[in-house]
């Protein structure tokens, strides 16, 4: 393969539909989802992908039914308890984009330490966006911005631009180049609506838990076949 994205961004999409479809509770969707997570790491991770990122919680899934949302916490808990070892010892290292303030106090500190026992290691980056809204993070960092830098140095449309990047969760992190959705949905729903100005789209219809490693390398031979011109010519 000739041009490997440095950034890839998931929208994990199909989990309920996936259980539906074989009269199974909604969980088991989201249980086998966690398998398909599982392989697309590794296969990131042996591609070298410098940064995947996956929309594992919106800002906007918590008006669903409390039994769901309670399920999809602990398994995200259970997620990062038992893959942790194996992702360390793949030199991943685990950050997180979102407000992580309203989780549960004990999620949180599974993740704070996730996140600290993979820090200096320098292969993929495996970036969880959790309570992650695109609206709600450009807000927060509009926030942070105006308390923090001098009105002086936001004179110009640019020097804001500029100063936005270092407010948002993604500070650091090149821009997604491939943008991925499965279960046939056409839409971005709120993820990274700031990073995505120029990432190619690859949609699939293929359900999440369906999806893998090998669909992951047919969606960036797409992407491969893409000309991308960020607005030159
Ligand atoms: C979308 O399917 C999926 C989610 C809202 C959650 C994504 C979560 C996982 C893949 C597993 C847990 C993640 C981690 C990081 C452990 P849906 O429920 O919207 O499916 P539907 O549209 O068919 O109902």
């Amino acid at each position: 393969m000739n041009n490997i994205p440095r950034h890839i961004a998931v929208i994990m999409d199909g989990n309920g539909r996936w259980a539906k479809q074989r009269n199974l509770p909604r969980s088991a969707g989201h249980r086998k989802g966690v398998e398909a997570l599982r392989d697309v790491v590794k296969k990131a991770s042996d591609l070298s992908v410098e940064v995947l990122t996956v929309f594992a919680f919106s800002t906007e899934n918590w008006k669903r039914p409390t039994e769901e949302v309670g399920f999809l916490m602990n398994l995200l808990r259970e997620y990062i308890r038992k893959e942790l070892d194996e992702l360390h010892q793949n030199n991943v290292k685990i950050v997180t984009i979102g407000n992580l303030s309203t989780l549960q106090p004990g999620l949180q500190e599974d993740i704070s330490a996730a996140i600290k026992k993979t820090k200096q290691n320098s292969g993929l980056i495996f970036n969880i966006a959790l309570n992650y809204g695109g609206k709600d993070e450009i807000a927060r960092a509009v926030t942070k911005m105006l308390k923090e830098e001098n009105i002086e140095d936001l004179s110009t449309v640019d020097k804001i631009q500029k100063a936005m990047e270092k407010y948002l969760d993604t500070y650091g992190l090149p821009e997604p180049d491939l943008l991925i959705r499965t279960s046939g949905e056409m839409r971005i729903s709120n993820f990274l609506i700031w990073q995505l100005a120029y990432a190619e789209f690859y949609f699939t219809d293929t359900l999440w838990p369906d999806f893998n490693g090998q669909e992951l390398v047919k969606a960036i031979d797409q992407y491969n076949n893409r000309s991308r011109r960020f607005g030159g010519l």
